[in-house]
């Protein structure tokens, strides 16, 4: 960590996408480009924090003044965030894969298999979010998660924040084809205990930004009490 409101505090983000291998070539995931993760490392790490990167697969340059832990699947992200504890912030960027086959096949599955299709049998990945979110010693301090939702932002962000248990989402709206997912911007609706602040339309370093500022308001207004 360097100078800046949130030094002497360390944080973890997660960004990317996570990959489940179906077979040694083939795998299930969500689409991330990993651009908001990886701007709110370098975010947070402007301001001073002392930050850990943990990301999946993705295109993005490590960003400069974090350590980066590269995983690929979400137990994976779930095991380098646990070693990373404890921590002061928790920034849950990652677009996490739902399932993972129960059962990797450990050869590549033919084609030519007597034109029998293959069926992947699925079981539930961990919830990174909700899991380093339950109340123990190591709980950091703030921890932050993200919703993607494409009706009733409000409400659904509102009831995911509750179920996570975590202190704040960040709420997008991605129902129109606006571009979010690997664009460029993003438009936020912040979610805390207290209520809520909607941010204009702006680019995902921006949303970075004022985030990290507003993590480091955050600590500062706690400081002072
Ligand atoms: O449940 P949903 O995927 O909509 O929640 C999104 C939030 O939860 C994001 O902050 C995401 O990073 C986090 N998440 C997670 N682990 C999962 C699924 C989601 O950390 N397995």
């Amino acid at each position: 960590g360097g100078e800046g409101p949130l030094s002497g505090l360390t944080a973890i983000v997660t960004s990317g996408p996570t990959h489940e291998a179906i077979d040694p070539v083939r795998y299930i995931a969500n689409r991330s480009s990993g651009r908001q993760g990886h701007a709110i490392a370098a975010a947070l790490a402007g301001l001073g924090a002392n930050t850990l990167l943990v990301t999946g697969p993705v295109s993005q340059p490590d960003p400069a003044g974090v350590r980066v832990a590269k995983v690929e699947t979400a137990e994976e992200m779930l095991r380098a965030c646990q070693e990373g504890l404890p921590a002061d912030i928790l920034v849950c960027a990652a677009a996490v894969a739902d399932w993972r086959v129960a059962k990797t096949a450990g050869q590549k599955i033919k084609k030519e298999d007597g034109g029998k299709l293959p069926v992947l049998s699925l079981t539930t990945n961990p919830d990174i979010l909700a899991t380093l979110s339950k109340p123990g010693r190591k709980r950091p301090r703030l921890v932050i998660g993200f919703a993607a939702e494409t009706e009733n932002l409000e409400a659904n962000a509102r009831s995911k924040r509750e179920r996570k248990g975590c202190d704040w989402i960040l709420a997008n709206d991605v129902s129109d084809t606006n571009g979010i997912f690997g664009g460029a911007e993003n438009e936020i609706l912040v979610i805390d205990t207290a209520g809520q602040e909607s941010w204009p339309r702006m680019d995902k370093q921006a949303v970075a930004q004022r985030l990290a500022q507003r993590v480091a308001q955050h600590f500062a207004n706690r400081k002072k009490r």
